[in-house]
C-alpha cells in the first residue's frame, strides 16, 4: 500500500484538490465529483479519499482517453510534451502517446492508494465523443477539473459540463496557464472572475 502521490503535478496541486473536495462537502454544496483527464488517478484518488474521510460517498466520473493526449489545434500555442505543433496532424483525435495511461492501471492505482473503486465511473474515449452524451446521467455537479491541457479538450468539457456545476461549485482549471485552455475558458468566464493560489486556477460559481 503506499500514499497517494502527484504523477503530473505537485503536493501543492494535488492538496488542493482535497481543500476544494472538502470545502464542497462543507459548504454542502450538492453534485458529483469530475475530472477531465485523469491519466494515472491520482487527483480523482485524493478526491476519494477527501471524501471517505468525511462519510461522503458522491459519484467520481474520471474522463479520459486512457490512451493519452491528442493533437493539438490552431487555438493551441504548443503540442503537450512536444512542443512544435504538428501542422499535418492538427486537430486529429489520435494519441500523441504523451500521458498515457490504461483504464486498469488507474484500478491499479487506487487497489494500491487503498482507494475504493464502487462508486468511480470512468468513462473511456475522446472528450469530443463521450462527455455530451455521458453528461445526460450527470444531473448536478459540484466539482469540477479540467486537466485536458488543450484548447478542444477543454472547450468541449465546459460546454457540456459548465451549465451543471451547481451553484457555490467549484471548476479548477488546470492548464489555465495554457493559451489554449485560457481561450477555451474565456468563451464561459470573464477573465477577471478566474482566482488565483500557489500557481492555481480556480472559479467559484456564483
Ligand atoms: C496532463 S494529463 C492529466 C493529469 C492528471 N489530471 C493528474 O493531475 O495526474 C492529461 C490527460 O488528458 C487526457 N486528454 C486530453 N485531451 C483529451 C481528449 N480530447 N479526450 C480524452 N482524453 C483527453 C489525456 O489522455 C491525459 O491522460
Amino acid at each position: 500500500m503506499s500514499e497517494i502521490h502527484p504523477v503530473y503535478s505537485s503536493y501543492e496541486v494535488l492538496n488542493f484538490t482535497a481543500e476544494m473536495t472538502r470545502y464542497v462537502i462543507d459548504n454542502n454544496i450538492k453534485g458529483d465529483l469530475i475530472e477531465c483527464g485523469v491519466a494515472a488517478g491520482s487527483q480523482i484518488a485524493m478526491m476519494q479519499k477527501t471524501q471517505l474521510e468525511l462519510n461522503e460517498k458522491r459519484t467520481i466520473w474520471g474522463f479520459d482517453s486512457f490512451c493519452g493526449i491528442p493533437y493539438a489545434t490552431e487555438h493551441d500555442a504548443t503540442q503537450p510534451a512536444i512542443g512544435e505543433i504538428d501542422r499535418y496532424k492538427l486537430g486529429l483525435l489520435e494519441s500523441t502517446g504523451v500521458s498515457s495511461h490504461s483504464k486498469d492501471s488507474v484500478i491499479e492505482n487506487f487497489n494500491k492508494w487503498n482507494q475504493s473503486t464502487d462508486n468511480l465511473r470512468l468513462i473511456e474515449g475522446w472528450f469530443e465523443d463521450t462527455v455530451q452524451p455521458t453528461s445526460k446521467q450527470i444531473k448536478q455537479i459540484a466539482l469540477l477539473r479540467l486537466d485536458g491541457d488543450l484548447y478542444r479538450s477543454t472547450q468541449v468539457c465546459m460546454k457540456h459540463l459548465f451549465k451543471k456545476l451547481a451553484k457555490g461549485g467549484v471548476l479548477i482549471i488546470d492548464d489555465y496557464h495554457l493559451e489554449g485552455c485560457a481561450k477555451a475558458i474565456h468563451e464561459f468566464i470573464a477573465q477577471d472572475k478566474i482566482k488565483h493560489i500557489h500557481n492555481i486556477a480556480y472559479y467559484i460559481k456564483p
